[in-house]
């Protein structure tokens, strides 16, 4: 079929060549940023007087009956259509004869694509902000549950000192508050309007793009033409954005993973989000957090794969930004599927709070605060430090832990222990005595949960 460009060519080409160049099969997500884009640009036509009021009625009209019939399935894409631009505008033409002809008076496809993509992605970043805020409200309630199971704390793997579960379970809280933030901020950027920058240079006819950008809910315009048209950036610190996402989201299955595994059993996922295996009848598999953990890579690729594209070209429109949006809308989709996924997984899971008590008690992660007791008797810190860790030792040579060390065996160390040194390394007082601000005490936790519930109404 000859194509709608035909001129300088009669508009054939290759089949190969066509089928290569055509988007359809992925730029059809686009189809009502476009048809809505385009009812615009009729209206800004007429009221600047380019074309006439009956012509934007009936190229409206048309387009709404497009995408009506698109929605309710009567009309299907064409497939053998360049891309969803000139699918759209056939389509018209089709409909409403050649008054469809005059609705690419003042634009370009470079300007057109450009707008569709920023408005399909501010609603993408509606949605993911959305889903976001459920799983920090569902990390919330599990931390508020939790507030006072206490748990090793790590540091390189190995036990370090006492915490609340809740506390743990909240720093993932602020990490996503924080993607919360990007995503907003991002927003900012992506809801300038381009449209009217036309092919590249701008046009000599008297438009208002302003009129447009207000139209479609755009905060502003592009200033730059050039700019308008060759700007990525938008889905770049979109996709950026996504990507920190993903990684707090693959931080929180690594732990999902390894605190499901026997050796630590913290926790139990609910049997909806596990599966088991086609041959060890005992397995059950923590499959969900392991697919979340390995679709970060692929979202770090979507991200690589478009500054990739980009980093090479001249201004102003080139076809590799044809290659944008199959990285973008597989980013979006992923990270939306993975947070709803964790969201089911966090607010269904149980806490195994004997197991995690049992393996706090274990591995002298109260060693610090024994150090500290002897400060508060007026040690200096590197001294109470040394002690601390002879009595570990012995601990280790005796096969028992501090709590359990008579007060005879402690005065031999330092003659400023009493036998109120028991109350100061019981787990719980180790916990609730962490009371600067951010630390692990239950107050503090309360504290944190406050705030977020707070500053998102959940
Ligand atoms: N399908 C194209 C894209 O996604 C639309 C813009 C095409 N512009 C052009 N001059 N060939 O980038």
């Amino acid at each position: 079929m000859a194509k709608m460009w035909a001129g300088r060519t009669d508009g054939t080409t290759n089949k190969l060549a066509d089928d290569f160049n055509s988007s359809i099969h992925f730029d059809y997500k686009l189809y009502k940023q476009d048809i809505k884009g385009s009812m615009a640009h009729a209206l800004m036509l007429a009221a600047k007087g380019i074309i006439t009021d009956k012509d934007a009625e009936i190229l409206i009209s048309g387009l709404e009956s497009i995408l009506a019939d698109l929605e309710s399935g009567k009309l299907q894409f064409d497939m053998q259509s360049e891309d969803i631009h000139m699918f759209v505008e056939q389509e018209l033409t089709k409909r409403v004869g050649d008054t469809g002809k005059k609705l690419h008076t003042a634009r370009s496809r470079n300007d057109q694509v450009a707008l569709d993509l920023r408005m399909y992605l501010r609603d993408e970043v509606d949605t993911i902000t959305v889903l976001v805020k459920n799983l920090i409200a569902a990390l919330t309630d599990k931390a508020e549950e939790n507030k006072t199971v206490i748990m090793p704390g790590y540091t390189h793997l190995q036990r370090a000192q006492p915490i609340s579960f809740g506390h743990h379970l909240m720093a993932y809280v602020m990490m996503l508050m924080r993607d919360l933030e990007r995503l907003a901020d991002c927003k900012k950027r992506i809801n300038v309007s381009p449209i009217g920058s036309c092919a590249l240079a701008g046009t000599t006819y008297d438009t208002d793009r302003k009129f447009e950008a207000d139209k479609l809910g755009f905060d502003s315009i592009c200033l730059n033409s050039l700019d308008g048209v060759s700007d990525r950036d938008f889905a770049v610190e979109l996709m950026s954005a996504i990507s920190l996402t993903m990684m707090h989201l693959s931080r929180l299955s690594e732990e999902l993973i390894l605190w499901t595994s026997w050796e630590f059993k913290f926790v139990e996922l609910s049997d909806d989000f596990t599966t088991g295996s086609s041959i060890m009848p005992q397995k059950k598999n923590s499959d969900m957090a392991e697919l979340i953990r390995g679709k970060t890579g692929r979202v770090y690729g979507d991200l690589i794969s478009l500054l990739t594209v980009l980093k090479g070209l001249p201004l102003a429109y080139n076809k590799d930004m044809q290659e944008d949006k199959e990285s973008v809308f597989d980013a979006a989709e992923t990270v939306k599927m993975c947070i709803e996924v964790m969201t089911g997984m966090i607010s269904t899971m149980s806490v195994k709070a004997e197991n995690m008590l049992k393996a706090a008690q274990s591995g002298f992660i109260n060693a610090t605060d024994l150090a500290d007791y002897l400060v508060k008797k007026g040690m200096p810190f590197r001294s109470a430090y040394k002690i601390a860790g002879q009595l570990v030792a012995l601990c280790i040579q005796k096969n028992t832990v501090l709590e359990d060390l008579p007060l005879d065996t402690y005065k031999e160390f330092s003659e400023l222990f009493d036998n109120d040194l028991y109350g100061e390394i019981n787990l719980t007082t180790c916990v609730e005595k962490r009371i600067s601000e951010g630390g692990t005490s239950f107050a503090s936790v309360q504290k944190q949960i406050d705030y977020v519930r707070e500053n998102l109404d959940i």
